[in-house]
């Protein structure tokens, strides 16, 4: 049983009020890096700064040189005017931590602070303090940067206001969506409103687009296999009087399973053409590949269950109640070496809380503790995995 001390219990809930106090949005995060590495500095962990940007690699030494245990926390914050009310509210004019990313940070700190005054691990522990996951790019940037260098393992949580504080949820499968965009550009032909017969419309042939992506979800797509495609923009038209000859739509595509991701592209290249087709417009379509599905593997998931029950015990830790199409670029460091990602309960008791990406979201400060105590226990228990089965 990992169990985090007072000391830094209080150090997770200052860093966090501060860091919150003072959110950067994604790339930007130039004054949380600088909070981070002095955090570092006190409890003397080495660090690497300036990783793609603002990101930080830190390392505790193992009980043997080897390969690394790594654990990733996100740290920015969203372009969002905060209405929480707070003590501790977000001093900067629209940006505010909405998405628990202050916490995380501070979690990753506490564990660093926890393990620096435990005898070492089994092996080094590499700290990824990642920027931009909000705009899903830092991940690949980290990558890109040696992040995942001689790593054989990686872990990461988000706080969740679904589930009760002190819970931490372990699900084996898809735990984050896939989330990908389209953009269709059709060309018909504008004319004089009184004059259909001398046009190819593009509203007429863009919504007729839209009713029929509809389709794609309800009736191609197994139910059991959760995926969603929302069209977000539908840009058309000039005037009242006038037959628009162009029209743009573009929406959101997010899947579970790498198969019916690429179901999901195919048939609205299919659909948007076949539609262009049945009136004569011309159809251009666009399919930009965002984050992958983030998909827990069954041997990850029990190792990541028993430090689960190691940091909170059996009774407290959970399921995902419901499928969660949201995207995470955890994905991209799962597509180069194994690991697990999890969701520790925020949730204020009695609360229901307002969601992620609200201007009201706020969490249970007990969650960091939570999470601390879990990624000390995965990196003494994925450590130990490591050397078993090399
Ligand atoms: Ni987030």
């Amino acid at each position: 049983m990992q169990t985090i001390d007072k000391k830094t219990q209080e150090s997770m809930v200052a860093l966090r009020r501060d860091l919150h106090q003072h959110p950067e949005l994604s790339s930007k995060e130039q004054r949380t890096a600088t909070k981070v590495c002095e955090f570092l500095d006190q409890i003397k962990v080495a660090y690497q700064p300036n990783i793609a940007g603002t990101g930080i690699l830190a390392e505790i030494p193992g009980q043997q040189d080897g390969p690394c245990i790594a654990l990733r926390a996100d740290m920015d914050a969203l372009p969002i005017q905060e209405e929480t009310g707070l003590p501790f509210s977000s001093e900067v004019k629209g940006v505010m931590h909405a998405c628990g990313h202050d916490g995380h940070t501070s979690i990753l700190l506490g564990t660093a602070m926890h393990l620096s005054q435990q005898p070492p691990p089994p092996l080094p522990i590499r700290l990824i303090f990642q920027p931009a996951e909000e705009t899903v790019k830092g991940a690949k940037a980290m990558i890109d940067n040696g992040a995942l260098e001689n790593v054989a393992l990686i872990f990461g949580g988000h706080l969740d206001r679904h589930y009760l504080a002190g819970k931490i949820i372990v699900t084996e499968g898809p735990v984050n969506a896939s989330s990908d965009r389209f953009c269709i550009t059709i060309s018909g032909q504008g004319a004089h409103a009184a004059r259909p017969h001398e046009s190819v419309d593009a509203v007429v042939v863009g919504s007729l687009m839209v009713m029929a992506i509809q389709t794609i979800v309800s009736r191609e797509i197994n139910p059991a296999h959760p995926s969603v495609i929302s069209v977000g923009r539908f840009d058309a038209g000039t005037a009242s009087n006038v037959i628009a000859g162009q029209a743009t739509l573009e929406g959101s595509i997010r899947a579970q399973e790498p198969e019916v991701r690429k179901h999901l592209h195919d048939s609205i290249k299919r659909i948007a053409e076949s539609v262009g087709q049945l009136h004569d417009a011309k159809v251009k379509v666009e399919i930009i590949k965002g984050v992958p599905p983030v998909i827990n593997t069954h041997e990850m998931t029990v190792l990541a269950r028993e430090a689960a029950i190691a940091a909170v015990g059996n009774a407290n830790v959970g399921q995902l109640a419901t499928a969660n199409m949201g995207g995470e670029d955890f994905s991209y460091y799962l597509d180069h070496v194994p690991g697990c990602y999890v969701r520790f309960g925020g949730q204020v008791p009695g609360n229901e809380g307002f969601p992620a990406h609200s201007s009201r979201f706020d969490f249970d400060e007990s969650a960091l503790s939570t999470g601390a105590a879990y990624y000390a226990s995965i990196a003494e228990l994925a450590g130990q995995w490591v050397l078993k089965n090399r």
